[in-house]
């Protein structure tokens, strides 16, 4: 890893052994991306990568070559204004509404090793000053005293650069901001696919594939929170790249409310590729010496595939962005009451489920919503976090002691966010909820959102439930978010601020999690949003691990943990077995299958095991001894993708997980709908040692007799031979062993 400037070439060279990332001066001054992609010689000059030629209805500056045109040059941070007409990065206006003409110049630039923390914003770090280095590159725009500064870090391990920019206003007079991305990326060639993940509730990020036309295309949120619309994370994978070959770019967006991805592909085929807060209803004011830090932008880079690209994902946000005790730590195995009771819960029942789930092997039962103020339903009582004392006669406290005592950790629900306009907190404080005019705020769920933007509300908050953590021996919170935002105004905000209200929230978010999380170091923190209405970088910096979806039907999972596991890794992933029919499709799975499909993930359960039989409690009590055996495989092995819900008919989804030490795996394999007569097949495994001897077991959903899977695959095979040959394929489904549908496997490897 190295951050090189060529003082002869004026020329940024910034290097590890994945990638190069060159910057050049273009004439004007302004910084301009020569080359991004496999690593390059370290000595050489790159500077005539930043190709110029004379086109017809190009426009010049007239003291500059006639042959430098903005509109086909590689910008680092591009503004409007002197002929280049695509996306900018950067808007902004003068007090009278006047926009700015802006002209930024290189001014110099500081390259440090390690990497600074962003003021307010989560970020990835460093540990050891020497696993990065960071360089600020310095722009100035002389007539307005605009500042910009440009940060990129490059890590020695991972594939992956980190940018952001800081805007600031030199001047003495107020300016205002009305886009402000993070990073620009300017490519010079425009045969790509955009892939993002796209979805609504219960569906979230499902994998969606275009390529790239002339023209802009884009994803963003303008609902307060990053949203199961679509996730802050795109690919750009060239046509022919697959899992397992070919160049693809990844950039996530460390951010959880507004944003904006957008891929333009100019005139002559270049593709700008920018990333950031939502410019639409975004305006910010910057007072004379103000500073604007925009979130960070993590791009990564490789030329061997997609699942490749994953996994330095997960390495990075598993390892660098994630933080405090439970990073590292394995999850415990839980049991979440919700789908067990809704609402309709008393203590003595609560306490009969957890003594049902200890006896099964879970470790930590987790009390869901319904346990405060008056909240029998979802109509009321968000904000008052008391205990209601019908259900639990003693407390929280009470019934976090009687948990404890039975070997079981306690856990519990919160939706700090939100107020219910049937609230004791509503009563007193009407005029912390977002939107100015009470009587016409739009409700979602029957509920408001509180106005995190205000500090005061912040400051509340943190009391609140401080206090409640320090209550009672409590070691999980799974922090709910139940609504998208509506009316985006503060009644804490002035007339002319009201643009930078959705931000606030954000900020006003993260400084709530910042103190809950150093304040409760030892509490694990799961984040949710109506299940993944928020799951992203932003909140993983906080929360390590998140709830996926509330759809748990496993057919519906392989989708949505398919898409997840893109960018976030599977100790990130809440994913649990329920009950069926399915409360969410009401399809029955067998429970084999469902728990195949959510052990690749923070493992749990959504049910009441006192409503299964006797052979489903022993299946439970099999998952769950098998669970932990294999959970430092699950959680933290390198996971591959082999065959997914968008390849051929999308029948089968295979992926495997592999140790770090490749000694152990774990491959999943799930077949939809059951086949008859099925085609011959072979499925090669990846990521293990060739050298390797494994053994190989199988463990299919449900005993059916003289399977092939488990006659063919079974036994002592070379590492080599299942990567090249790979496992056997087709033999179930023939003469009367087809176990029927939605059917899986699940196969062991251990080196022998
Ligand atoms: C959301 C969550 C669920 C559950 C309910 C409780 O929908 O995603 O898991 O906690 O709220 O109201």
């Amino acid at each position: 890893m190295s951050i090189l400037w060529r003082e002869d070439t004026r020329e940024l060279h910034i290097r590890n052994d994945f990638f190069s990332y060159i910057i050049v001066l273009l004439p004007n001054g302004e910084p301009s991306l020569a080359y991004f992609g496999p690593a390059l010689a370290a000595e050489e000059s790159y500077s005539r990568l930043a190709r110029f030629e004379d086109r017809a209805l190009s426009t010049h500056t007239p003291d500059l070559p006639t042959e430098f045109c903005l509109d086909w040059a590689r910008r680092e941070y591009p503004v409007y204004g002197r002929g280049d007409f695509r996306f900018p990065a950067l808007e902004v206006q003068d007090q009278r509404g006047l926009p700015l003409l802006l002209d930024l110049r290189y001014q110099g630039h500081l390259i440090r090793p390690g990497k600074p923390p962003i003021e307010g914003l989560p970020s990835t770090y460093t540990e050891r000053p020497q696993e990065a280095e960071t360089v600020t590159v310095f722009l100035r725009d002389e007539t307005w005293g605009v500042e910009v500064e440009l940060h990129y870090t490059v890590y020695a391990d991972y594939p992956i650069l980190a940018r952001h920019a800081t805007v600031r206003n030199s001047g003495s007079s107020p300016l205002r901001l009305n886009r402000a991305l993070s990073a620009v990326i300017d490519l010079d060639d425009d045969s790509w696919d955009l892939v993002q993940f796209s979805g609504a509730w219960a569906r979230e990020r499902h994998l969606v594939r275009r390529p790239l036309v002339q023209g802009s295309q884009s994803i963003s949120s303008n609902r307060g929170v990053s949203s199961a619309q679509q996730n802050p994370a795109v690919l750009l994978a060239r046509r022919d790249t697959t899992e397992q070959f070919g160049e693809v770019y990844g950039l996530a967006l460390v951010y959880s409310g507004n944003f904006s991805i957008e891929a333009e592909v100019g005139s002559h085929g270049d593709t700008r590729l920018g990333a950031g807060i939502n410019p639409f209803g975004f305006s910010w004011v910057l007072e004379g010496g103000g500073v604007f830090e925009t979130p960070e932008v993590i791009v990564g880079y490789t030329d061997r595939g997609l699942t490749a690209l994953s996994q330095s994902f997960h390495r990075l946000f598993g390892e660098r962005l994630a933080r405090g005790v439970w990073r590292d730590r394995a999850r415990p195995i839980l049991l979440n009451n919700w789908e067990a009771t809704y609402f309709d819960f008393t203590e003595e029942k609560l306490l009969r489920i957890a003594s049902d789930a200890k006896d099964l092997g879970v470790e930590l039962f987790v009390l869901d919503d319904g346990w405060f103020g008056e909240r029998n339903d979802d109509t009321s009582s968000l904000g008052d976090w008391e205990a209601n004392l019908k259900k639990l006669p003693h407390g929280v406290e009470g019934l976090a002691r009687k948990v404890e005592a039975l070997g079981l950790k306690f856990g519990l629900w919160i939706e700090p966010e939100m107020v219910s306009p049937r609230s004791q907190l509503y009563q007193v404080h009407p005029d912390w909820a977002v939107g100015s005019i009470a009587d016409r705020r739009t409700l979602g769920r029957n509920q408001l959102v509180l106005d995190l933007s205000r500090p005061e509300v912040v400051d509340y908050l943190a009391a609140a439930i401080g206090k409640l953590l320090r209550s009672a021996p409590i070691s999980y919170i799974k922090w709910d978010m139940n609504r998208q935002l509506t009316e985006p105004l503060s009644l804490g905000l002035p007339l002319d601020r009201q643009g930078e209200f959705f931000h606030r929230y954000v900020l006003g978010l993260y400084e709530l999690y910042r103190r809950l999380t150093e304040e409760f170091s030892g509490v694990l923190f799961e984040s949710c949003s109506a299940g993944g209405n928020r799951f992203d970088p932003g909140i993983l910096a906080y929360a390590p691990q998140g709830w996926v979806s509330d759809d748990t039907d496993a057919v519906e999972r392989l989708r949505i943990q398919w898409g997840t596991s893109f960018f976030y890794p599977p100790s990130s992933m809440g994913a649990h077995v329920s009950a069926v029919p399915n409360h969410q499709v009401g399809r029955r799975t067998p429970i084999g299958t469902r728990s195949a499909v959510a052990f690749f993930g923070a493992f749990g359960y959504e049910l009441d095991p006192g409503a299964l039989s006797d052979s489903e409690r022993d299946e439970i009590r099999e998952q769950i001894r098998f669970y932990k055996e294999w959970r430092e495989v699950f959680q933290f092995g390198t996971l591959y993708r082999l065959r997914g819900p968008y390849d051929g008919d999308g029948n089968e989804v295979w992926w495997m997980s592999v140790s770090k030490d490749k000694r152990r795996a774990v491959v999943q394999r799930t077949q939809i709908l059951a086949r008859p007569n099925p085609p011959f097949g072979r499925l090669t495994l990846r990521g293990l040692d060739g050298a390797f001897r494994y053994r190989v077991s199988v463990r299919p959903s449900s005993p059916v007799k003289n399977e092939a899977s488990i006659r063919w695959n079974a036994g002592s095979r070379r590492g080599d031979e299942l990567m090249r040959a790979g496992l056997l394929l087709g033999g179930d489904g023939w003469n009367g062993v087809n176990r029927g549908d939605f059917a899986s496997w699940i196969f062991t490897l251990e080196a022998e």
